[in-house]
Parts: C-alpha cells; sequence; structure tokens
C-alpha cells in the first residue's frame, strides 16, 4: 500500500501532504463523530495528514463537526496540519446578519474569522489560512499587516490564497510570502494549465493546490459530450495501465513540474487509496498526458 509523503509548498512554507482530505463535503456525510474520528484516522494511515476546509463548509457547519471529532481525540490533531479559509460572507441561517453573498478581505473580517475558525475547530493554530477568493476591494498591504499580526499571536502559522490570478496572487505575495494558491484543475478544467497561474508557481517554486480534481464526480457521472469524452479516454488509458480512473486522473495532474498538490474530495477511503495509489504509479508520458488534454480541451493538440 502506498503511504503519501510529503511536501514542503515553498520556501520556508508549510509542509503538507502530498494528497489532502478535502473536507467541504463533510456535512453531507452520514457520520457520527465516532465515524468522523475514524475517517480521519483511515486518512492518516495514508499519509494523508493534511485537511482542507473553509469557514463556509457546510453552511459554517464543517469546521464544527470536525472540531468534534478533535475534540473526542485530541491526539489526532499533533499528526495533522490543518488548512482553512477565509474571505467569502454567505447568506445563510449560520449568519443570519449577511443579506448578499460578498467578499471580505478587510482585516477585521479575516481576524474574527480566525478567531471563530480556531473555537470551532477546537485548536490554537491554523496550520495555513488561504483567502478563498480574489475581493475586488481586497487591501493588500491592510491584508499583508493582518497576516503579520496573525502570525506574531501564533494564531496562523502560514498564509495563502485561492482562486487568484497571476497577478492578484503577485500583488499580495509582494507584501507578503504567500505559500499556495489553490484552484481548480481536471481533465475537464485546464484553466490554470494555460492563464498562466501554474507558470508562476513554477517560477515562484510555490506548488499550487488543486481542488475538484474529479470535477466534482462529474468524469464519473456527467453526461455532456466533454464528460463523455474525457471518461472514455480514462477508462481505455486507465485499463492499459491496470489501474482505476480515479488514480489515472491523479497521475495526470503529479505530472506536472508545478508540484501540484491534489485535495480529495470523497468520503470513501477506498477513493482516497486510488488517489494515493497514483504517487507510486508510472509517470504518464507526453504522449498519455496529451491525449487526456486533448479530449477535456475537445479540439486536437494546435
Ligand atoms: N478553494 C476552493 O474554492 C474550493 C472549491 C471546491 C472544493 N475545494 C476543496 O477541494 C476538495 C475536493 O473538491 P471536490 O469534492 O469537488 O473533489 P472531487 O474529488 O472532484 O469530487 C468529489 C465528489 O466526487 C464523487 N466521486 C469520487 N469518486 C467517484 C467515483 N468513482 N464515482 C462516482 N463519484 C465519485 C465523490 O462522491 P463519494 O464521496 O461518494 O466518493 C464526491 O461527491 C473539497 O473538499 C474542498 O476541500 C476548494
Amino acid at each position: 500500500m502506498t503511504y503519501a509523503p510529503t511536501l514542503t509548498t515553498a520556501p520556508g512554507g508549510p509542509t503538507l501532504s502530498r494528497i489532502v482530505a478535502g473536507c467541504w463535503r463533510m456535512a453531507e456525510w452520514p457520520f457520527s463523530v465516532a465515524e468522523r474520528v475514524r475517517w480521519i484516522e483511515e486518512c492518516l494511515a495514508l499519509g494523508v495528514t493534511t485537511f482542507d476546509h473553509a469557514d463556509i463548509y457546510g453552511d459554517y457547519r464543517v469546521h464544527g463537526l470536525f472540531g468534534e471529532a478533535l475534540g473526542a481525540h485530541p491526539a489526532l490533531r499533533g499528526r495533522m496540519t490543518i488548512v482553512t479559509k477565509c474571505g467569502i460572507g454567505l447568506v445563510s441561517p449560520g449568519r443570519p446578519a449577511h443579506r448578499v453573498k460578498h467578499y471580505d478581505t478587510s482585516a477585521a473580517h479575516v481576524s474574527a474569522s480566525v478567531d471563530e475558525a480556531l473555537v470551532q475547530l477546537r485548536t490554537d493554530r491554523i496550520d495555513l489560512l488561504l483567502i478563498h477568493r480574489p475581493d475586488a476591494l481586497m487591501d493588500a498591504d491592510a491584508l499583508a499587516q493582518c497576516f503579520e499580526r496573525l502570525r506574531a499571536a501564533g494564531k496562523v502559522l502560514h498564509f495563502g490564497v485561492s482562486n487568484f490570478t497571476p497577478a492578484q496572487f503577485a500583488l499580495l505575495h509582494r507584501r507578503f510570502p504567500l505559500a499556495t494558491n489553490q484552484v481548480e484543475c481536471s481533465p475537464l478544467r485546464l484553466d490554470p494549465l494555460h492563464d498562466g497561474t501554474f507558470d508562476q508557481a513554477q517560477d515562484l517554486g510555490i506548488a499550487p493546490m488543486v481542488w475538484s480534481a474529479l470535477a466534482g464526480g462529474r468524469l464519473f457521472h456527467g453526461d455532456d459530450g466533454a464528460a463523455r469524452r474525457v471518461r472514455a479516454v480514462l477508462e481505455r488509458l486507465a485499463a492499459a495501465r491496470g489501474e482505476s480512473v480515479t488514480t489515472l486522473v491523479y497521475a495526470w495532474l503529479l505530472r506536472h513540474p508545478a508540484r501540484l498538490v491534489p485535495i480529495t474530495g470523497s468520503r470513501r477511503v477506498e477513493a482516497m487509496r486510488e488517489a494515493v495509489a497514483a504517487l507510486d504509479s508510472q509517470a504518464l508520458d507526453a504522449r498519455a498526458w496529451y491525449e487526456i488534454w486533448e479530449a477535456g480541451n475537445g479540439q486536437p493538440v494546435p
């Protein structure tokens, strides 16, 4: 069985497991506290020691569900790194003051979000805090100063962003050393391969995290043309390689030289195992890699 190694995302940055466990959907999983503890332990046993969160997940409930598991087994905290995000204001019963969905990267909001996350997650520190979405009103100088204060207080150890364009990333990175840009990428979402996101990551030596590697499950059950086309290619290549489609998709991502750190989204440990197996599977040659790219692109390689 493959055990996921770790990777330091940036010079002086955090050390994450090479495959990260995503907790976005945890509120939908019919798990008792004991089952959540078992799920965490099964992830850890695979070397998947980093857990990805956001304050808004599960309508602001997932931090608390995860914290409940850590409360039941406090020793788990020392065996994991926690990534979480803030900066989105959802209209939600969990936030009655929000009348409209909005972004807020003010120091007051970020600091308050961190304090709330520490309480809900039942931890004294966040290993990596990300600004969840680009905010048109982001004051980069003020946010960098806020990051400094949170780091000095020991509440957050490292900082990064999510879904930022290269220009937005550079704006903040020039003021404060960022540890990652967490973006969507899969055979059905090729954008960061070509919009400068992964070029910038490779240039700066800052490993991106990748969300929805399986396109949120669309790779398996999508009945649109692109999903069918990609699925056919993946199934053929996976069968030839003697591995699952999930393993092949993760191998396709791991092949990229920017050192992508994919986040799983499944509640099934078997799916997690298939993702981790990609770390041991044969590296894809350029022909197979571009065959998958071409299926996702829908146009021949130019
Ligand atoms: N930064 C951001 O803006 C952002 C946005 C979205 C997500 N994220 C992060 O990325 C993580 C992963 O995102 P994601 O959940 O969209 O990842 P994903 O792995 O692309 O999708 C997971 C979904 O696919 C299903 N699935 C997996 N294997 C399958 C199979 N063989 N057949 C059918 N369905 C299958 C899963 O169902 P089962 O549970 O039944 O396997 C689950 O519903 C999230 O948890 C979150 O931490 C970040």
